[in-house]
């Protein structure tokens, strides 16, 4: 049975178990989320190649070349010994401001004094000082002051609740990433977009679409944004004042209950999408927010003509386990 070495004591692997599964089996507490290979917050570092390739996905050339790899997606076969990554790929931040969009979304803004290069719609993992690990997408521009993010308030959410009750205002957390291919590629500036998301999955559409807006995008830019009810909706006067300013930008909200609201659709975001672009060949198409979603529009595009590379997808999942973590995954 392989054993994975870590601060010096050796823990043995269970069949099939992943190195996250094994660590927190023994009472290591490595930050994690969606134990699917897709947020990047249980990012670990291993002191030799024992096959990484498999647990890498997603990770940037220069992490996976120093060993770096996803814990809950490595089922170790050799022994290894690995480490939690340290100031090297962490930056630290303060919460500066924290503004209500909606009743239950919230915006936060935080402040890195080292330089954070990301590009708009990446996501980062937001790492509390105890550890608790959490994904969000990036709204703001890079030239901004501040990082921009959208939290929505799960109830009983170990971070969106601490972020929306507790006011952390001026606390230091923890960034790491940023990662995702949710972003503006330059170079095609007559292509047509299509942006569709549900909920938060505005933040990185926001993003996406200012800086195709301020890198000169002259293509049309179609943003579809939906939600469960009219409430759910944000940020509509920005982008209403936006799309006024830019004859490219087409702005249309969709909800699926208590319909009769002035501007917003009724019904489903694809039905609201089919009747406006009947013909979607040659868009590249951006599509964030609930995993159920963005599965199955990622479909629907992809049946409607769209290229499947020319499809990026930012499901967001939850985490499988929600209770924070004890103080030794603390972030020094
Ligand atoms: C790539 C990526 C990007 C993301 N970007 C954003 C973003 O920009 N904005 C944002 O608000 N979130 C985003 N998320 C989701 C975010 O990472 C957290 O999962 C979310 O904020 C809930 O965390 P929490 O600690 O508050 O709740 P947890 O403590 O993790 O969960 C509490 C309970 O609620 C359940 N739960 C969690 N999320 C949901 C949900 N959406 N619907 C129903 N039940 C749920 C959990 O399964 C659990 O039972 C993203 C996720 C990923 C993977
Ligand atoms: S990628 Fe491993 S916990 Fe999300």
């Amino acid at each position: 049975m392989p054993s994975i070495t870590f601060e010096g004591q050796d823990r043995e692997v269970l069949p099939g178990e992943t190195v996250l599964d094994c660590l927190l089996r023994s009472g290591v507490a490595v930050p994690h989320s969606c134990k699917a290979g897709a947020c990047q917050s249980c990012l670990m570092k291993a002191e030799a190649n024992v096959g990484l390739e498999s647990a890498q996905a997603g990770l940037k050339d220069t992490l996976r070349a120093q060993g770096y790899f996803l814990a809950c997606s490595l089922r170790p076969s050799a022994d290894v010994a690995v480490s939690l990554p340290g100031g090297e790929v962490r930056t630290a931040a303060r919460i500066t401001r924290l503004d209500s969009l909606n009743e239950t979304v919230l915006r936060v803004r935080l402040r890195v004094e080292e330089p954070f290069p990301y590009y708009p719609g990446q996501f980062l993992s937001l790492v509390r000082s105890d550890g608790l690990a959490r994904s969000y997408s990036l709204a703001s521009l890079p030239h901004e002051s501040d990082l921009e993010l959208h939290v929505r308030r799960i109830p009983g959410g170990a971070m969106s609740e601490w972020l929306h009750s507790d006011s952390p205002e001026g606390e230091t957390v923890w960034l790491q990433g940023p990662a995702g291919n949710c972003f503006y590629v330059p170079g095609s500036p007559e292509e047509p977009l299509l942006l569709v998301g549900t909920g938060t999955g505005l933040a990185p559409l926001y993003g996406i679409a200012r800086d195709a807006l301020a890198q000169g995008h002259t293509g049309p830019i179609w943003m579809f944004h939906g939600a469960l009810t009219p409430a759910g909706l944000y940020l509509t006067r920005e982008l209403q004042e936006m799309s006024a300013r830019h004859a490219n930008l087409h702005y249309v909200r969709a909800a699926l209950r208590d319909g009769g609201v002035d501007g917003v659709e009724d019904g489903e975001l694809d039905a609201c999408i089919r009747a406006r672009l009947p013909k979607l060949a040659g868009f590249k198409a951006y599509v964030c927010g609930d995993p159920a979603l963005v599965n199955s529009l990622r479909k629907k595009l992809f049946l409607a003509g769209i290229a499947s590379k020319a499809i990026y997808a930012d499901a967001f999942l939850p985490s499988s386990s929600p209770s924070p973590l004890p103080q030794s995954a603390a972030c020094t």
